[in-house]
């Protein structure tokens, strides 16, 4: 006798929930797999795996397995900031290498239609998207991260003087590229300064599951970053947490780190605001540096990519629950 319940389980387990229940018709098991997000290669290899397993199971004679693609989109993380500067984008790029080098299928979307900067952190500058039925190929970047930025759109240096319709239009485009079919799941999106109407409807637009907030503890001391809060909060996007940036100086020469501003008040203010904590990064010249040459920080393994990757794992443990 073949045991459903214990063949759901074990197919459940080996394919990380993306096995439907199994059916059984006359020693022939059906189910469907749900391969969205991964790559060819992880795709036939779960496919194979899958029906291996139905095979093995006693009493089973043939199993079918349905590939598809639906149950899971890709989903959207919004990164943004009360203020300019407060180091939004350097936080998204890291974050991206940082959740791949997780195991997450990760991709990057550079929002900010006016000062696009993803492609000189993420050393693809200069480089052209292909597109397949008027829908964008994405590029890959540094750590072999799947991305698009306008810069990729427009010559180098060429002002983007757009209005708000044109812009909602290119942030769409970067939104509904091909990113399943470069196996992303998960996009970050690093969102232009400010908390204007074009933040807003392109929330609205895009639904984002979640959203990070960057702040400096000035920033937070001012109360910037409850304006980014305030923004989320109208769109319905919920808060994934709080990332204090440039918190305390990381010293060039022992890598020390002394807190001219104090510690503590950045997870004191998320307290307050009723989110998560994710972490702090410090001021760092070896993070300027290398996000300057277009190599991530965080892709190292040393003592500059560990504030970004404990980031990482605290908002992958949010994205789990
Ligand atoms: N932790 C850090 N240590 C040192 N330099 C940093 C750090 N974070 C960001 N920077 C630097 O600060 C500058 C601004 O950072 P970034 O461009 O990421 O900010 P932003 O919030 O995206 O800005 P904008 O609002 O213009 O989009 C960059 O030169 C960047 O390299
Ligand atoms: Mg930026």
């Amino acid at each position: 006798m073949t045991d459903l319940k214990a063949l759901a389980q074990q197919l459940a387990t080996i394919s990380g929930g993306r096995a439907s229940p199994p059916r059984l018709k006359e020693g022939v098991i059906t189910l469907a797999l749900d391969v969205s997000g991964l790559d060819p290669a992880a795709r036939d290899a779960m496919a194979a795996d899958v029906r291996s397993t139905a095979l093995a199971a006693p009493g089973v004679s043939d199993a079918r397995v349905a590939l598809t693609a639906e149950r899971r989109g890709v989903r959207i993380v919004a990164v943004g900031s009360g203020k300019g500067g407060v180091g939004k984008s350097t936080v998204s790029a890291n974050l991206a290498v940082a959740l791949k080098k997780l195991g997450h299928h990760v991709g990057l979307v550079d929002a900010d239609i006016h000062g696009p900067s993803q492609a000189r952190l993420m050393a693809s500058e200069g480089q052209r998207p292909a597109a397949r039925d008027s829908r964008m190929i994405p590029i890959i970047g540094a750590q072999g991260v799947p991305m698009l930025s306008m810069a990729h759109l427009v010559p180098d240096g060429q002002a983007i003087a757009w209005r708000g319709p044109m812009v909602g239009n290119a942030l769409g485009q970067l939104l509904d590229a091909r990113w399943a079919e470069a196996g992303v799941d998960l996009l970050i999106v690093d969102l232009p300064p400010g908390t204007g109407d074009i933040q807003l409807s392109m929330l609205q637009k895009h639904k984002p599951m979640g959203a990070v907030i960057v702040s400096t503890p000035q920033d937070l001391a001012l109360i910037d970053a409850t304006r980014a809060v305030s923004l989320f909060e109208q769109a319905h996007v919920p808060m994934l947490g709080l990332v204090e940036n440039m918190a305390g100086y990381a010293c060039p020469h022992c890598g020390e780190v002394s807190d001219p501003f104090g510690q503590g008040g950045a997870e004191a203010a998320a307290g307050r605001m009723g989110m998560p904590f994710l972490g702090r990064i410090p001021l760092a010249m070896a993070i300027r540096q290398a996000s300057d040459a277009g190599t991530p920080p965080a892709a190292g393994d040393d003592a500059v990519a560990e504030p970004f990757m404990a980031i990482a794992r605290a908002l992958s443990e949010r994205l789990a629950g």
